[in-house]
């Protein structure tokens, strides 16, 4: 065979490496970041505090929660140039591929950011990602709705300033949301790391090749924002969107489903781990009217979601396939009644898996864990000889 005599689609039943970053039990609907559980996290802390623990291991004491914040403050501009770049994008364009490109353009404006071997070059580049990204994915946005790029307000915190750096109106003043801030810091945090998925998986690919952090969480980026994977949260608002259109008959849409009728997935139910209930949709559904009451929004496509979501737990062909809500079925909804538009979902997740993503390429340099490369069965052409082309 040349390879290997038995291959593992998808990974189904494949475990790539040792990890004592997140913890997650599908049968049970269990997540824990660095033994915390997600509940407690989601309810207690904030979102910076959970990027340090799933990062550095351990929950930050408030000096070093400080000094992370004014490392990464000091870090919070984007080299003007870089405005260039986003200028040369049609305001069409997806802000997954913007965030895609600009994260690796980043590399250009921090070389240091490339050959990190030392903790304190991991360091550097970190604070250096978490500082810039929440300016380009808020900059995606603003050049999407045609309003000027600006900078936040290094005195307000992490997620206020990027709310800030979103809404901020050009002229008058800035209000904060708390409803929205608190709600968004609640969101990330839910997003921030999930063990082995398949944009982890493809930093930790590309990080073993020593390619370095920027660049890695880039390509992180692009896997996140296929429909089967983060791009899901946007799919759910167009597949409640069409619903609502059609009138609103979450049967007739299950029986496409059932049917494997294009599109035939229920965008935002399933998962590759998850056999139960996901642990973060039941908050983040808890969270979806909670922060509608609040915001004094009522959203039609809500009362949709919570149909389909009762059929389909009622329903053998989805219970069967113990299909259930995932992390991507509510919390669109909440996106929505921020005033986040659907194209900047998928990276809302983004900003919230970057976390994770970084914990997780850390943890694979500091085990210096080999380059990626798995194998294959081979079932192509056996040796042929060569034909010269008037032969052919
Ligand atoms: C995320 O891995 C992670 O941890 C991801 C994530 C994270 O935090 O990083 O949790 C974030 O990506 C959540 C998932 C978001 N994606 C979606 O909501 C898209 C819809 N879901 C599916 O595409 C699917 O459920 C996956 C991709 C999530 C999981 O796919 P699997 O494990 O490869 O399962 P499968 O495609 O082999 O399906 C098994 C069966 C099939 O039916 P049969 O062939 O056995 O008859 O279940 C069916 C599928 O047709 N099925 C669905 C379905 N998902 C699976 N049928 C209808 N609707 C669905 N959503």
């Amino acid at each position: 065979t040349g390879g290997v005599t038995t291959i593992d689609p998808g990974y189904k039943n494949t475990g790539s490496c040792e990890s004592a970053i997140t913890f997650l039990n599908g049968e049970e609907g269990i997540l824990r970041y660095r033994g915390y559980a997600i509940e407690d996290l989601a309810d207690k802390a904030d979102f910076l505090e959970v990027a340090y623990l799933l990062i550095f291991g351990e929950l930050p004491s408030k000096e070093q929660l400080d000094k992370f914040h004014s490392d990464i403050k000091a870090q919070s501009h984007v080299d003007e140039d870089v405005k260039k770049i986003l200028d040369g994008f049609p305001k069409s364009a997806h802000p997954m591929g913007v965030l895609s490109s600009l994260t690796s353009a980043l590399v250009a404006f921090n070389p240091s950011s490339v050959n990190v071997d030392s903790e304190e070059d991991m360091y550097n580049a970190i604070v250096r990602l978490m500082a810039k990204f929440p300016v380009l994915t808020a900059w995606a946005y603003r050049k999407r709705v045609g309003l000027p790029l600006d900078y936040g307000d290094d005195n307000l915190g992490y997620v206020d300033n990027f709310v800030k750096m979103m809404f901020k109106k050009p002229s008058g003043e800035y209000t904060p949301n708390k409803v929205i801030v608190d709600a968004l810091d609640k969101l990330l945090i839910l997003h921030a790391d999930h063990e082995q998925n398949c944009s982890t998986s493809t930093v930790r690919m590309v990080g073993s090749s020593h390619a370095g952090l920027f660049v890695s969480i880039s390509a992180g980026i692009a896997a996140l924002w296929g429909p089967l994977h983060g791009g899901a949260n946007q799919a759910v608002i167009e597949m409640l969107e069409a619903i609502k259109e059609d009138g609103g008959d979450t049967h007739k849409f299950m029986q496409k489903a059932k049917d494997k009728q294009d599109p035939f997935r229920l965008m935002g139910f399933g998962h590759r781990v998850y056999k139960n209930f996901d642990p973060r949709a039941k908050i983040i559904k808890k969270s979806a009217d909670d922060v509608l009451d609040a915001l004094g929004v009522e959203d039609p496509v809500l009362d949709i979601a919570k149909g389909l979501e009762k059929e389909a737990l009622e329903d053998n062909y989805f219970v069967d396939r113990k299909l259930y809500p995932n992390v991507d079925f509510y919390s669109g909804i909440i996106y929505r009644a921020m005033g986040i538009p659907v194209e900047m979902f998928t990276p809302m997740f983004a900003l919230g898996r970057l976390p994770g993503w970084i914990a997780q390429w850390r943890e694979m340099r500091l085990r210096k864990e080999p380059i990626g490369r798995p194998r294959q069965v081979y079932i192509g052409e056996n040796h042929r000889e060569f034909k010269s082309l008037d032969k052919r």
